[in-house]
């Protein structure tokens, strides 16, 4: 099968590396040519190091890699999917399957990457998620790893099932897009107010509980806006959430640390040296829980951190002090 990754940052070189392993003909496209070239001698990628790209892997900085692509993987950062979905655009037929791997929501329209895809083909191909606890250093190095490909087409989910599927990245099919994206958007925000927690210096029982009620409303917003319960228990969800609030290899969990070590939310960024998609999602997901009215303490108090400048550790006991509520019943005790 032809397969082109677009993004060549680490994950879109971990995933053509999986379609390597799986035999398939595969061109990893990076948006800069010389970084393209560059990799292409070097046969190795600095944002995944250590890892060796196979000769049969293309790389290129061409767009020309696209014709005749039955398989398409956007893998760019979630501030450039839409201009990589209109560069797409022109070289994709009704039969490709797009796969979307970027985890974020689109801040002026509040839509989701695949939403975003959708829009930028001007709706030409089927769109599918891959989401799940996967850090590319890992995958890169074949360590048994789960995703979860969502589509409402159950054929298409297949489709990037069959061709990811192997002895060490396991690939579990799923109808719920919504709830897939909205999970891997949200977990970074998480991520972000777990590191705040270590950076503060507080402990395993504050992490655990801060996970844990994050997802009692990340799961709110997502079965408000179509997504399904189950999903964020699932891989995508729980499993997802964490992976990237314990782990250094988490750029938005490694921010946190660093703004409650005390840093601003600019030092901090400029720090991780790279893009951190979870100060982005936090604006985006304040906004659609103010606009479908939807309870998100954590959430609400991380925006307030990043964009107002509240102390992080004023906002611990902002959140401890909460009105009583039920676990289950999610109301306050009368
Ligand atoms: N790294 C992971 O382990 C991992 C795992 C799952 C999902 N993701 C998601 O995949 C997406 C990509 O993450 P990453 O870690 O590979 O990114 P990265 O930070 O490693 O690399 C980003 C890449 O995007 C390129 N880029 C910059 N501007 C661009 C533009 N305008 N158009 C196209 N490409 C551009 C950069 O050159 C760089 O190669 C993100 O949305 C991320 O959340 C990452």
């Amino acid at each position: 099968m032809k397969t082109t990754v677009l993004g060549s940052g680490g994950w879109g070189t971990a995933l053509a590396l999986v379609l390597c392993d799986n035999g398939h003909n595969v061109t990893l496209w990076s948006h800069s040519p010389e970084k393209a070239d560059q990799m292409a001698q070097t046969r190795e990628n600095p944002l995944l190091k250590g890892v060796p790209l196979p000769k049969t892997l293309h790389i290129t900085g061409s767009l020309d890699c696209l014709a005749g692509a039955d398989m398409v993987v956007s893998a760019a950062p979630s501030f450039a999917v839409r201009t990589t979905g209109e560069k797409a655009r022109p070289y994709l037929r009704p039969e490709t399957v797009l796969v979307t791997v970027s985890k974020g929501i689109e801040r002026e329209t509040g839509l989701r990457m695949s939403q975003i895809l959708q829009e930028a083909t001007g709706n030409i191909c089927r769109v599918a998620a891959l989401s799940g606890p996967s850090h590319a250093e890992e995958v890169g190095r074949k360590l048994p790893t789960g995703c979860v490909s969502a589509c409402p087409d159950r054929a298409a989910a297949r489709f990037v099932q069959d061709a990811f599927m192997n002895d060490y990245f396991r690939v579990y099919t799923s109808y719920d897009i919504i709830g897939v994206e909205l999970a891997a958007a949200l977990k970074n925000v998480v991520a972000l107010s777990c590191g705040i927690c270590t950076g503060l210096g507080l402990q395993d029982n504050t992490k655990a509980l801060l996970m844990t009620r994050a997802m009692a409303e990340i799961t709110r917003l997502g079965e408000q806006l179509g997504g399904t319960r189950r999903t964020f228990g699932g891989l995508a969800g729980m499993g997802d959430l964490i992976v990237t609030c314990t782990s250094l290899h988490s750029r938005n969990y490694r921010a946190g640390i660093l703004i409650g070590q005390g840093r601003t939310v600019q030092e901090a960024m400029e720090e991780v040296g790279a893009v951190v998609e979870g100060y982005y999602a936090a604006e985006s997901v304040y906004q659609l829980a103010e606009k479908e009215q939807v309870e998100m303490p954590i959430c609400r108090c991380a925006y307030e951190v990043l964009y107002h400048g509240k102390q992080a550790r004023d906002v611990v006991s902002e959140l401890m002090g909460r009105a009583k509520k039920d676990e289950l019943l999610e109301r306050t005790w009368m």
